[in-house]
């Protein structure tokens, strides 16, 4: 009975901790407030400053040199002139945000162009945020990965139009070495 109930109370406590951990994962702050919104409503894609996506695993961020195509020359707001300090060649040290453990492999190109699926699917309304997100507004665990993999399987049994990957020839709910490398 009474370690039952020591059993019970350590639980509780580790139970405590992990939850108190997870609320403490420290804020992201970003160098400059970059509004998403602003920029999406003057009609820029998400690859016009994402362009990486299609090409490659990562998405990457915009170069400084696209910023100053608009806000070049010293104008506007304190935020805006922020940029100016980067004018020389320098990158603006952007900070990330979303990031998978190092062993596992996420390739951005295959979902954007080959699975054809929308940036919002994984990281929620990124083009309502009129500040940068200090933490993740959406994340994936491997049972969300899976989840959709195996959705995909299924949709695509015996099209022969569809690409191996999803087929079945390397299953990608199954193959551990799919994702971990
Ligand atoms: C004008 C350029 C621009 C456009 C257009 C843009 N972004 Fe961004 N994006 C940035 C910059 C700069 C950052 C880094 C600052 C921040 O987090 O807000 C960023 C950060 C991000 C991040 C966080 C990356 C990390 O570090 O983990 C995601 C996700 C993202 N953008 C998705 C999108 C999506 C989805 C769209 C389209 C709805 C989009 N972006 C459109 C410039 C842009
Ligand atoms: C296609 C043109 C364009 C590009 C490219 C662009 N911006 Fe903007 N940006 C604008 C416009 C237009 C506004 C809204 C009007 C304004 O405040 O000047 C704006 C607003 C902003 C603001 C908000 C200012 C405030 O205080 O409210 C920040 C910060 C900003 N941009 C940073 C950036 C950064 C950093 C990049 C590069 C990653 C970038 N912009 C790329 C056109 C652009
Ligand atoms: C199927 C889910 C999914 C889709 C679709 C997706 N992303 Fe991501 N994105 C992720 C994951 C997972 C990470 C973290 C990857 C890592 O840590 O290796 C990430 C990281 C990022 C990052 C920061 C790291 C980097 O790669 O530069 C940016 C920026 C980003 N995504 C932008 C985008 C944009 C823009 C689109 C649409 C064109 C998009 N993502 C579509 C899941 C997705
Ligand atoms: C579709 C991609 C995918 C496949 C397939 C996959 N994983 Fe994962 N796995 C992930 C992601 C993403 C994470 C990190 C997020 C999380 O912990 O949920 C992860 C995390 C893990 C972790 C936790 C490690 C830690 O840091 O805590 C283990 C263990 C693991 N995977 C084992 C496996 C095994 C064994 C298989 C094969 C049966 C497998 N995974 C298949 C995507 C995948
Ligand atoms: C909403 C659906 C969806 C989600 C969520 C998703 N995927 Fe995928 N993924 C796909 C589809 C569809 C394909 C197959 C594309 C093709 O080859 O036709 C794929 C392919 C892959 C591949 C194989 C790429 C290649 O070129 O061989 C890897 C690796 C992968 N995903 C990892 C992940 C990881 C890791 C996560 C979670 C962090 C994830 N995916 C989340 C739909 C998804």
């Amino acid at each position: 009975m009474r370690w039952s109930a020591l059993a019970g109370v350590v639980a509780v406590a580790l139970l405590l901790w992990a939850s108190v951990r997870l609320w403490a994962a420290p804020d992201v702050i970003q160098p400059i407030q970059f509004p998403h919104k602003t920029h999406i409503e003057q009609n820029l894609q998400c690859t016009s400053c994402h362009e990486r996506a299609e090409k490659d695993a990562v998405a990457g961020r915009p170069p400084t040199a696209l910023c100053l195509t608009c806000h070049s020359g010293g104008d506007g707001t304190a935020e805006i002139k922020k940029i100016s300090a980067y004018e020389n060649g320098g990158e603006i040290p952007w900070r990330r945000v979303w990031r998978l453990p190092a062993h596992v492999f996420f390739p951005h190109r295959t979902h954007v162009v080959v699975a054809k699926l929308q940036c919002q699917t994984c990281h929620g309304p990124m083009e309502t945020l009129t500040r940068p997100p200090a933490r993740p507004l959406k994340t994936l665990a491997m049972d969300d990965c899976i989840r959709c993999h195996e959705k995909a399987a299924a949709k695509s049994a015996g099209n022969a139009a569809v690409p191996a990957a999803v087929s079945g020839a390397r299953p990608l709910s199954t193959d551990c070495n799919a994702c971990h490398r």
